[in-house]
C-alpha cells in the first residue's frame, strides 16, 4: 500500500534528495517549497531534539498538515560534541559550509583522535502526535579536505567501514552509512506499520 505524502520541513534540497533515494517509491514527501510554504525556520534550541521539533511543529501549525523535519549535527569527541546543534553555523552567523570546515580542521589540526560521529533527529507530527527517530553515524575527521559530492562537512568525514570521505561518495554510496539514512528508515517502518493499524 502507498503511503500518503506528507510535507518534509525544509528548504534543504540536499538532505531532501538524500531522505528520496531512501524512500524510493516507498513514500513521496514535498519540501517547503513545493508545498507552498516559503518560510525560513529559525533553530534556535540548544539540541537537535528541539530544533527538530521545532521545525516540525511550525509547519504542522500553519498548513494543518502531518508533516516531518529534521535537524542534523556532527559531534567530535575531541571538541566534546562540538560543532553539534551550532554545525551550521559554527564559524559564522550566516550558514558557510567552508568557513565551518576550515574553522574545525584548525581547531584539531594537532589531535590524533580524530573521532566523530553525525548525528540526525526526526520530528514527526502525526495526527496530533509528535514522535522522533534518530539515526548515528560513526567515523572520523580528516586532515584535509576530498571530494566534491555533497553538503556541509562531507569533505572532510570518512565513516567507519569506508576509505574515503562522504564528498568522495555519490548520493547511492554515502547513504550506504548515512545518519540520515538511518533516521529516514526508522520513520517509514513507523509510518508502514501505523498506517497499517489506522
Ligand atoms: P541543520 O540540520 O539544517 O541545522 O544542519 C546542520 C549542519 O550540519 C549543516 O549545515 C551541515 O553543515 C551539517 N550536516 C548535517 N548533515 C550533514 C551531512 O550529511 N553531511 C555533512 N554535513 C552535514
Amino acid at each position: 500500500m502507498a503511503l500518503p505524502s506528507i510535507i518534509f520541513a525544509s528548504n534543504n534540497l540536499h538532505k531532501a534528495n538524500e531522505i528520496r533515494a531512501v524512500l524510493a517509491d516507498l513514500l513521496s514527501i514535498q519540501t517547503l517549497k513545493e508545498a507552498g510554504i516559503l518560510i525560513e525556520i529559525p533553530e534556535p534550541h540548544d539540541t537537535l531534539e528541539a530544533n527538530a521539533s521545532e521545525k516540525s511543529g511550525v509547519i504542522n501549525k500553519l498548513s494543518g498538515k502531518n508533516c516531518f523535519s529534521e535537524d542534523s549535527g556532527l559531534e567530535v569527541e575531541a571538541l566534546q560534541g562540538e560543532p553539534g546543534v551550532k554545525s551550521a553555523r559554527y564559524a559564522d552567523n550566516e550558514p558557510h559550509y567552508k568557513n565551518n570546515i576550515d574553522k574545525l580542521l584548525q581547531k584539531i589540526k594537532a589531535v590524533t583522535d580524530r573521532t566523530a560521529r553525525f548525528r540526525t533527529v526526526i520530528s514527526l507530527q502525526l495526527d496530533g502526535q509528535e514522535y522522533f527517530f534518530e539515526g548515528v553515524c560513526n567515523g572520523r575527521i580528516t586532515y584535509t579536505e576530498k571530494g566534491e559530492e555533497g553538503f556541509g562537512y562531507d569533505p572532510v568525514f570518512i565513516p567507519d567501514g569506508a576509505s574515503k570521505t562522504f564528498a568522495e561518495m555519490g548520493m547511492d554510496e554515502k547513504n550506504i552509512y548515512s545518519h540520515r539514512k538511518k533516521a529516514t528508515e526508522k520513520l517509514v517502518t513507523f509510518l508502514k506499520d501505523y498506517y497499517d493499524k489506522n
